[in-house]
């Protein structure tokens, strides 16, 4: 049986699902029963600074994107950081820490970008006995425009700043939360690593307007006929935070700082995704919002069952296994050919996959055969695009077929060479070399 327990900076959890710093983890009553259901750690609802809270909308705050079966496929929120009292969170946060000694409790923190404001709240938070401490740098709405949130996290030069303050003024580890809503994710990975974070958190969520009200003309949700943009998470995100988490593992300078992924988590499968790529554990809000805090049961069932069916007996034999296998596009393997295959007996003859290879790819697919409908293809023509396998709708119908060096490509009228090679050595590449240049290995 598989060992899920994680370690994340000395941090253990019985496993390593955490609830990211949302309405799932805003107040005891939640956190308790998230603890029951069987979550490892919780990030808690973003604390502010001592004083009057902050105040929500008390209309709508949610906007969703869904899949034609009605499943959320993504979800926008116009929600502010905690609008409860400090001191009252503060004290719940010890209260359940002490009850619930084995899982990770983080406190995600949001104060204004001034020295005394982080000196002043992170003594109040280590009093707790928490176990670390989460800077939000990524909250894109509301927060951002008082010049915090996604206003520090677009910044390296603050990031840098808040996070030496914060090594300075607490003993508790540092995780630095990332916003997506920036060109070159690496460089506030970067940031954090120089001010000696411990390690990272991302994604937050992406600045985003999900719909307009064709009746009302105005952004949703809608408060009294205004919108405004709010910050877009759930499985539509996973992609976007698939690759930040990529880029940070395998950036030379960030190379070994530890990761928690956070972006679209609902399945073990995606948790796994995430480690692979060199998260050393997963957050998740949308999942929880969507299906309860039970959904981590399948997580946990699900995480442990694939791991004991390939060998992995611990989280630290896959994670970080699929960063080395991330690569520039110039050192993808030209010599690689395949052809698309349709299986005739699969096939429902919907006609999908000749419409989109015949209108936008390369006209690879019939048709018709002796005036019946039938779905071919064409290898002449065919590039091995695989976008006839992403339109099909039936699985496995359509498959992409290697073909061995020294088999013949019919469309180039070339014999496949056996060797590895790429752009930098294509005749066509005006900088190419003459010998082949290997995929760069990672450094341990
Ligand atoms: C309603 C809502 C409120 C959120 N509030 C916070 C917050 O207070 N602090 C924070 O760091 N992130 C906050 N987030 C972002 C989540 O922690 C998480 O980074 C994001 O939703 C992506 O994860 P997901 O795709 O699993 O939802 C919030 C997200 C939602 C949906
Ligand atoms: S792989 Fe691309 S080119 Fe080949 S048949 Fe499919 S869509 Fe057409
Ligand atoms: S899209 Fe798939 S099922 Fe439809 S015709 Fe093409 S191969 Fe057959």
């Amino acid at each position: 049986m598989a060992d899920i327990r994680s370690d994340f900076l000395g941090i253990k959890s019985p496993n390593p699902f955490w609830l990211a710093s949302a309405p799932p983890t805003d107040k005891a009553y939640n956190v308790v029963r998230a603890f029951q259901a069987g979550w490892g750690g919780v990030v808690w609802k973003t604390l502010g600074e001592e004083g009057p809270p902050v105040v929500n909308v008390n209309g709508p705050r949610y906007g969703a994107i869904w899949g034609a079966d009605r499943r959320l496929l993504g979800l926008n929120n116009i929600e502010l950081i905690t609008d409860r009292q400090l001191q009252v969170n503060l004290q719940e946060m010890k209260q359940v820490k002490r009850d619930w000694p084995d899982r990770a409790i983080i406190a995600s923190i949001m104060v204004p970008c001034e020295e005394h404001a982080w000196k002043a709240i992170l003594p109040l938070v280590e009093e707790t006995e928490v176990d670390g401490i989460e800077l939000n740098f990524g909250c894109p709405h509301g927060m951002s425009e008082r010049g915090m949130g996604s206003a520090v996290g677009q910044v390296p030069e603050y990031i840098e700043m808040v996070a030496r303050w914060c090594k300075q003024y607490t003993r508790m580890p540092v995780i630095v939360k990332l916003t997506p809503n920036i060109t070159d994710i690496r460089y506030p990975a970067r940031a954090a690593k120089r001010g000696g974070a411990d390690a990272v958190s991302l994604i937050n969520t992406i600045s985003s307007i999900v719909s307009v009200d064709l009746d009302d003309f105005a952004p949703q949700p809608t408060i009294d006929g205004k919108g405004s943009h709010g910050g877009y998470c759930g499985p539509a995100v996973k992609p976007i935070a698939l690759n930040m988490v990529a880029e940070i593992a395998r950036d030379p300078e960030t190379r070994g700082l530890p990761i928690s992924g956070i972006g679209g988590v609902t399945t073990w499968r995606d948790a796994a995704e995430f480690m692979a790529l060199g998260a050393g554990n997963v957050q998740v809000c949308t999942a929880a919002m969507t299906y309860g805090f039970k959904i981590v049961q399948e997580m946990i069932t699900g995480l442990s069952n694939w791991m004991d069916s390939k060998g992995h007996q611990r989280l630290e034999d896959f994670i970080g296994r699929a960063t080395p296998n991330v690569t520039d596009w110039q050192y993808l393997n030209l010599n690689y050919v395949t052809k698309a295959h349709i299986d005739q007996d699969l096939c429902i003859k919907c006609g999908r996959c000749h419409i989109a290879c015949e209108d936008t790819s390369h006209q690879a697919i019939t048709n018709m055969l002796d005036g019946v409908r039938h779905f071919e293809v064409i290898e002449e023509e065919c590039v091995g695009c695989n976008l006839c396998v992403n339109v099909c709708p039936v699985q496995d119908c359509i498959t992409m077929e290697r073909l061995a060096p020294g088999d013949l490509d019919r469309r180039t009228g070339k014999v496949v060479e056996p060797t590895y090679a790429n752009w930098t050595t294509h005749p066509n590449n005006p900088m190419h070399r003459e010998a082949p240049v290997q995929v760069p290995e990672p450094a341990e």
